[in-house]
């Protein structure tokens, strides 16, 4: 047996198996996980921690039916990485990075982390701090969580998807303290302050534009293009969660980023 399944049946045996077996007689495996049954996720009702990494599908599938917006603009998720991380933090059994590297499905904690390191720290488990030192704003956007989607909203004039809601956090003239500022009107209209003059409007359904005509269809977009909630959002046209804070998902020479939507 490798050391990762030693260290999964220590941890199961010391902290998780008491709470499991007391929660499955009173019906509820954990209030994280709702009324969900074993098999929903693993291959059988009767999880020993030796099975438990059997499971019916991707970890990447079974988390998104609940958090549909956790794979999107995030930490990278189901990879296999160049270097093994630190003990905290086991791959699973294809040797893959996943939600259950960073986080504890069964525990109870607070974020569900694995390490009670949190912000930058969490992070310097397994990146050398050099790694956030290069980036244009050194990281403190990404430090804050494995996800970008934010769910705090105070602009009742247009209804933003999670991820402006969290680049608007800094960038948003109106807070933050990030040099880069960006205004945003009432009615949905994102003003750029900086060298790019670039006005825009932002929140507004895809679908209801192309209905019109002079775009193209949303199967047709770039995959870097996302369209969060189905909207135009920052991280339509600003890469998410990346070493390249800021940069563009689709380099913008000849307008581009403008055209991979737009159809003149
Ligand atoms: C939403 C999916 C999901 C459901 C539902 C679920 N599990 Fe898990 N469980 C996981 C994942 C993912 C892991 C981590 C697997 C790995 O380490 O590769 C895990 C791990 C475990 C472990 C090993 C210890 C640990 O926490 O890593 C045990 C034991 C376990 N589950 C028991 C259960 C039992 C018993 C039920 C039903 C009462 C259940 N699980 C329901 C997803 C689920
Ligand atoms: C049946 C729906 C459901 C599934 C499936 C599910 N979750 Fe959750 N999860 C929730 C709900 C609801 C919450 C928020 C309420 C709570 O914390 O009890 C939550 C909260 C979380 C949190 C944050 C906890 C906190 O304290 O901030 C993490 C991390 C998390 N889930 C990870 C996962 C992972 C990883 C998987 C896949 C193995 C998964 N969830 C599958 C419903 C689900
Ligand atoms: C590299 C580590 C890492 C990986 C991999 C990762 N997360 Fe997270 N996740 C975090 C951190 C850090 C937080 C913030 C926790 C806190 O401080 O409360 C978080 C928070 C969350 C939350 C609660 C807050 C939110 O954004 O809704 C959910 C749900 C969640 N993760 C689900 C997932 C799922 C599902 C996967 C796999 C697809 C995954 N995570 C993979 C590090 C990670
Ligand atoms: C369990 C180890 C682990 C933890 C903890 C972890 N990472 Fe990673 N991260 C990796 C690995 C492995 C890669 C892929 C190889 C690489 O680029 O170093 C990666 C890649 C990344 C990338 C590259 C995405 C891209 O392609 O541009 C970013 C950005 C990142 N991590 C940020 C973070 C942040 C921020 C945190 C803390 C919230 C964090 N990581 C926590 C292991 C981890
Ligand atoms: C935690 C605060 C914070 C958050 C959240 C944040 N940024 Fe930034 N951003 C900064 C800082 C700091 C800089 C560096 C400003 C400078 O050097 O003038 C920056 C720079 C930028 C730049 C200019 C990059 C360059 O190379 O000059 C762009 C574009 C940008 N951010 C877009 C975004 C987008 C899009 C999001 C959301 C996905 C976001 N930011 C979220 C703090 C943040
Ligand atoms: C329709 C595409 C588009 C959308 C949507 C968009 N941006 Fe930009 N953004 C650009 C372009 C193009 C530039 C110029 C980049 C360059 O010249 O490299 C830019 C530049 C920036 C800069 C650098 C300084 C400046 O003002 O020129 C920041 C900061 C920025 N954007 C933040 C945001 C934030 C925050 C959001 C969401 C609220 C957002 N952007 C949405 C296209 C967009
Ligand atoms: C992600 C797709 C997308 C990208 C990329 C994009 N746009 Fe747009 N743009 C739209 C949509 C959708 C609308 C219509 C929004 C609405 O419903 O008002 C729009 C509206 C506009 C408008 C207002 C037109 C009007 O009559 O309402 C201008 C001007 C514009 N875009 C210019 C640009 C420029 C310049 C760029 C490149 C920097 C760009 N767009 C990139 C999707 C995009």
């Amino acid at each position: 047996m490798n050391v990762r399944s030693g260290f999964n049946t220590a941890l199961t045996t010391l902290l998780l198996l008491t709470p499991l077996l007391m929660s499955r007689s009173s019906g509820a495996l954990n209030p994280h996980l709702g009324s969900s049954l074993c098999p929903e996720c693993h291959l059988t009702d009767q999880v020993s921690p030796d099975q438990a990494r059997m499971l019916v599908t991707s970890q990447e599938k079974l988390c998104l039916k609940c958090h549909p917006k956790s794979t999107q603009a995030s930490h990278p998720s189901g990879f296999m990485p160049l270097k093994t991380p630190p003990t905290p933090f086991p791959l699973d059994w294809k040797g893959e990075l996943t939600c259950s590297s960073c986080h504890l499905i069964h525990g109870s904690v607070p974020g569900l982390l694995r390490s009670a390191d949190r912000g930058a720290a969490f992070c310097h488990n397994c990146h050398a701090p050099s790694f956030f030192e290069r980036m244009p704003d050194h990281g403190s956007s990404l430090v804050l969580s494995g996800h970008l989607a934010a769910s705090r909203d105070d602009h009742p004039g247009v209804e933003l998807d999670p991820f402006s809601l969290q680049c608007l956090s800094c960038h948003d003239e109106k807070n933050g303290n990030a040099p880069q500022r960006v205004g945003m009107r009432l009615d949905g209209l994102l003003r750029h302050g900086g060298s790019s003059g670039l006005s825009h409007p932002v929140g507004r359904p895809y679908d209801k534009a192309t209905s019109f005509g002079g775009y193209h269809p949303q199967s047709r977009l770039p995959t870097a293009v996302a369209l969060p909630d189905g909207k135009v959002g920052c991280i339509s046209c600003h890469q998410g969660y990346t070493k390249n804070h800021g940069r563009l998902t689709v380099d913008n020479q000849g307008s581009a980023l403008c055209l991979s939507c737009h159809d003149l």
